[in-house]
């Protein structure tokens, strides 16, 4: 067997430990919690390779420490936590696993979009506090889903599969991303708009951009501004795409009805946050691509692209093709 060893940072689903053990030297982390730094540290100081999550941060610093890595593969789509140009420069592809969480997370954002903007959180904490005494004509009136204008910030995979439920729900779709999709305008019928009349003509928003530095905070003071009373704030991408205290402040003062989050900033969030100690605003812990199949099926795909570069070969889903020559 080649000289291969491989830490894996938390239990992956399925039977993707078999396999990494039949071809490597695997250390894992078999903790509830993410590897403390300085462990993940140690650990890598002879890995050639690195099967991880999220909460990981490869770094300069993890890079220089870790110098025997000829792969990072993360099971995940989004890579904000991993410095892909330092990885390219030291000819390290990075793995990520797009594609079979994508319905998993619009169906997700589209829930958010409902519970947000018809108040399910209000409405269920109403009842589990027995305060619900009687049928009342203008009790928890939220904004309608149906035949309003969905905004939505970053048309990718996850946006075009939320863009194709709205279908379902007779809403007008305007979009912003740097570069227009023509292709999803017609197939879709959405319309490209800068992020200004985005903001000023949308109903409700659903950001679900990848967060680079362009990204973060993007939905600041000004953009709550730009947004209507009524509209509701949906965010399933990453926490700091939204200012924290500039979204406390619209949904304390009305600037905006609701929000709905599946990330945020920071993350975890304790529970005296003062976003959660806000009605209208519901907070799940970034579940987006939760289900059983999503997370099996991402735990194969991190192992395929970790065993692929382990083999000399084209990793199938690389988030630094540059790595590759393009
Ligand atoms: C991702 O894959 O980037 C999600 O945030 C977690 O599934």
């Amino acid at each position: 067997m080649p000289d291969r060893r491989i830490v894996v940072t938390r239990i992956p689903p399925g039977d993707v430990m078999h396999r990494l053990e039949s071809v490597a030297d695997v250390w894992l982390w078999e903790e509830n919690r993410a590897i403390p730094r300085d462990l993940l540290l140690e650990r890598c100081a002879d890995a050639t390779g690195l099967y991880c999550m999220l909460s990981e941060r490869i770094d300069e610093s993890f890079l220089a420490s870790a110098p025997h890595l000829t792969v990072v593969s993360q099971m995940a789509v989004g890579v904000d936590n991993i410095d892909l140009d330092a990885c390219t420069a030291r000819g390290i592809p990075v793995g990520h696993t797009p594609d079979v969480l994508t319905e998993t997370t619009a169906d997700l954002a589209f829930g958010l979009l409902i519970a947000g903007a018809r108040r399910f959180r209000e409405a269920s904490d109403l009842v589990r506090s027995d305060a619900w005494t009687q049928w009342e004509p203008d009790m928890l009136l939220g904004h309608d889903v149906h035949g309003s204008t969905l905004g939505i910030v970053g048309l990718g995979r996850i946006g075009t599969a939320v863009a194709r439920r709205a279908a379902g729900f007779a809403m007008d779709v305007v979009y912003t991303q740097r570069t227009r999709d023509r292709r999803a305008e017609q197939e879709l019928g959405c319309s490209h708009l800068p992020l200004d009349g985005v903001l000023r003509s949308a109903d409700h928003i659903v950001v679900v951009c990848a967060l680079t530095p362009e990204t973060a905070g993007l939905i600041d003071d000004g953009a709550f501004a730009r947004m209507k009373p009524s509209a509701t704030l949906i965010n399933v991408a990453r926490g700091p795409i939204v200012e924290t205290d500039a979204l406390v402040r619209a949904l304390t003062t009305g600037a905006i009805a609701a929000a709905a989050l599946d990330v945020t900033d920071p993350e975890p969030l304790r529970a005296d946050h003062p976003l959660l100690q806000l009605p209208n605003c519901l907070v799940l812990p970034h579940i987006g691509s939760a289900s059983v199949t999503a997370r099996a099926d991402m735990a194969r795909l991190a192992a395929e692209n970790l065993l692929a570069a382990m083999d000399g070969m084209r990793m199938p889903h690389c988030a630094n093709p540059a790595v590759y020559g393009g």
